[in-house]
């Protein structure tokens, strides 16, 4: 991983290089492989029905760049981040990592879904530190890794609170602390923030770009939220009606570091024009044999 990386920069991701956290790791070049790979992947899910998901999904993505997957609801894009994540197989298609095709989960990717998946019986520390279980570290360090990954989505002095103690907000946080605390090159989310109402979805979406903003690592975000994708993003990639497949691909070359206030700039509302019409052209238009009801 690391002899991809050119002399002097940060490590293969902010957040993989050495112990503990690398504040302000800048841009890793990638001279080798890209990070990630997905190649020619569909899906079909067998049976009396069957359902084509994925009809051939091709990208790459370089080492810490911010990539998102904007579609309608039903082309593909969870059937496609569990694929990327090793949580599902591929009818046909490769991922790879830095290279080497995927053989299920691993510890290179981190992976944060839109329903909360702590455990309810364990504390925000002991949720993030069970992540570690497989590492080979004293219960002490795993301890003070989970409460600098807490410390990095703003939960300091929320160490011991419980699941049902938390808000949403501050339990997807603990999701991404979790996520991040093995120093995963990539992280997977799939609509994240989906469940939030509009004012914490903006506080998420602007810790999300604080965060890795000063950390850098290689993201594959899932949203149908266009703002959303467009404040965020490096590239934002349209998706097609099922079967889901790569439509458009905008490069949204926005400066950083991003506040919430860019969402009024012109050129914001213009890239995120482009990819809402896109995107409607797409749920306009009828698949042959589509119920009207798959229409949403
Ligand atoms: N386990 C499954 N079995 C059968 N069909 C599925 C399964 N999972 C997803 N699908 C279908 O595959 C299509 C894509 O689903 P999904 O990836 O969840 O879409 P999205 O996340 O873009 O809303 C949908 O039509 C969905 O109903
Ligand atoms: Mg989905």
């Amino acid at each position: 991983m690391s002899d991809q990386v050119a002399p002097g920069s940060a490590g293969a991701a902010g957040l993989a290089s050495g112990g503990g956290l690398a504040p302000e790791a800048g841009p890793a070049v990638v001279i080798g492989s890209p990070r990630l790979e997905i190649r020619d992947i569909r899906k079909t899910f067998e049976g009396k029905r069957p359902v084509e998901a994925l009809g051939g999904v091709s990208m790459t993505l370089a080492a810490n760049e911010f990539v998102s997957l904007a579609g309608t609801s039903g082309c593909g894009k969870s059937t496609l981040l569990a694929i990327v994540a090793g949580l599902a197989d591929p009818t046909s298609g490769d991922v790879l990592v830095d290279g080497r095709a995927i053989d299920g989960p691993g510890r290179d990717r981190g992976v944060v879904f839109q329903t909360y998946t702590l455990f309810p019986w364990l504390t925000a520390r002991e949720n993030v530190a069970f992540a570690l279980r497989g590492e080979k570290m004293s219960a002490q360090d795993r301890r003070r890794v989970a409460d600098e990954h807490l410390a990095l989505v703003g939960l300091t002095g929320f160490a011991d609170a419980r699941p049902r103690q938390l808000s949403g907000g501050m339990k997807q946080r603990v999701a991404i602390a979790r996520a991040l605390c093995y120093k995963p090159s990539i992280l997977l989310m799939d609509e994240p923030f989906g469940a939030l109402d509009a004012q914490t979805r903006l506080l998420m979406q602007e810790l999300l770009t604080r965060v890795w903003e000063s950390h850098r690592l290689t993201v594959l975000f899932v949203t149908h939220d266009v703002e959303e994708a467009v404040y965020l993003s490096d590239r934002v990639f349209v998706m097609t009606n099922r079967p889901g497949r790569l439509k458009d691909e905008v490069r949204i070359d926005l400066p950083r570091p991003r506040t919430i206030a860019l969402q009024e700039d012109p050129e914001f509302l213009e890239l995120r024009r482009r990819i809402l019409a896109s995107i409607r052209e797409e749920s306009l238009r009828v698949e042959p044999g589509m119920d009207m009801a798959e229409r949403t």
